[in-house]
């Protein structure tokens, strides 16, 4: 089969290196892909928010089926298109992706259907919204969190500790400009504390297959310090996340949820993500994505043992499947551009990839040739590095014994992946 893979990022560099070690794959084409992806298949320059061109270019080039991993193209209907083309694609129709685009449609669904999480009001007006936070009177013991609505490339959530900071807030998402259309609504929920954990699951619609439970570090700095990222490395599986865990959160929230979907007419089909605190009471849901997420790809998929591609056609077509994973453990270390998520500089030279042991898996995310076909930086989060071994202990120690091999200006990385989660390495 030929292949459209649409995104560049290291979640789709990830995907790439699965689907082509595919017996059913031919070949790869990749929108608009990166410098590691090329390696593994063709690049298309197309967008991957162009609908319109991705769906023309597959037509044309004999594409047999196209996947879809990143929101913006789920929550433009990318799919849809896709299979009013008459083209396959696996991923999330726009509605069933609603569940990440809107976290209103998220929560409000969750409330419908009694699936656990923070409880929450919605508010399109701005003043009757700063006098709701006023009202909860938020303070450094009792935060209050407050969500612009729409996709905000993970700036959307923040925690406020005062009614001062709820109303700057507010008033930024609501009437300033910073969030687009994303915070013309918001909602303002109940801040819960616990362990974030992550579930990912591949789901026909009816049936939920969960992959192993990971975890990401989401702040720039060691300790949990410094600013949010789009993740700085992840854990699979999850120590804290027992099997008695994992089969409460099925019955009370998996299940639940893929069964609301389908309630509601929008089933989903593709990879949901479960963004959990595992709270006092029991596990709560923080947010869904419709989608894989990046970084946890880049640790999960190098855990699965059966075939990607026959697996995605499998849960597309709602066939039965028992996808395998190995009952090793992968650690994934993002080496970032310094001073990220602020500025950053890029088009450095990146050296020292070919040095690494085969067993290390080096994901690119923000990487690009130079004129002369020499690799050099393009992003904030620049590679990942990922190991399997029996054990996380094992696996951490083979990435960080390596990744200083790996250079180019100013890079960093966290070097306490897996501590806060009692990993010893
Ligand atoms: N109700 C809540 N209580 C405590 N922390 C929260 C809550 N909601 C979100 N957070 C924190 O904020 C982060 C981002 O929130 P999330 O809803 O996942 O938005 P997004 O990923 O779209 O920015 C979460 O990973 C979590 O750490
Ligand atoms: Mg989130």
């Amino acid at each position: 089969m030929n292949i459209l893979l649409v995104g560049g990022g290291g979640r789709e560099h990830a995907l790439a290196w699965k689907l082509t070690q595919s017996k059913r794959c031919t070949k790869l084409y990749c929108a608009p892909g990166n410098a590691g992806m090329a390696r593994l298949g063709e690049c298309v320059p197309i967008k991957a928010t162009d609908v319109d061109a991705l769906v023309a270019w597959a037509s044309q080039n004999g594409i047999e089926y196209v996947v879809v991993a990143s929101d913006d193209p789920l929550a433009l209907g990318l799919v849809d298109a896709c299979q009013a083309a008459g083209l396959r694609a696996f991923g999330p129709t726009k509605a069933a992706a609603e569940i990440e685009w809107s976290k209103i449609f998220a929560k409000n669904l969750m409330k419908k259907y009694g699936i656990p999480t923070a409880a929450y009001e919605v508010f399109t007006d701005c003043d009757a919204a700063v006098a709701y936070a006023a009202a909860q009177a938020p303070s450094p013991e009792k935060p209050l969190v407050i969500k612009a609505d729409g996709l905000a490339v993970g700036k959307g959530a923040v925690i406020v500790h005062s009614a001062e900071a709820a109303e700057d807030t507010l008033r930024g998402m609501m009437e300033g400009e910073r969030f687009g259309g994303a915070g013309k609504q918001v909602v303002i929920e109940e801040y819960m504390t616990g362990r974030e954990v992550t579930a990912l699951c591949f789901t026909d619609g009816k049936t939920v297959y969960p992959m192993p439970a990971s975890r990401d570090h989401k702040r720039a700095l060691d300790g949990d310090e410094g600013l949010n990222t789009g993740g700085m490395g992840v854990i699979t599986p999850v120590p804290d996340y027992t099997p008695e865990l994992a089969e409460r959160c099925m019955r009370e929230i998996f299940r639940p949820t893929v069964d609301a979907m389908r309630s509601e007419g929008r089933p989903f089909c593709g990879v949901l993500y479960f963004e959990l605190m595992l709270t006092a009471d029991g596990p709560k849901v923080i947010e869904y994505n419709a989608r894989f997420g990046d970084p946890e790809a880049q640790a999960l998929l190098p855990l699965l043992e059966s075939d990607l591609l026959e697996l995605v056609i499998a849960i597309g077509e709602g066939t039965p499947v028992t996808p395998v994973w190995s009952d090793g453990a992968c650690a994934c270390v993002v080496l970032a551009s310094g001073g990220y998520p602020g500025g950053y500089r890029t088009g450095l030279p990146i050296t020292g990839l070919d040095a690494l042991p085969p067993d290390i898996l080096p994901f690119h995310a923000g990487t690009a040739f130079d004129k002369d076909g020499n690799l050099m930086t393009n992003g904030g989060r620049v590679l990942a590095l990922c190991a399997v071994k029996k054990t996380l202990s094992e696996a951490l120690r083979h990435v960080y014994a390596h990744i200083d091999a790996v250079r180019f200006d100013g890079a960093f990385y966290r070097r306490d992946i897996g501590k806060s989660s009692g990993v010893i390495v």
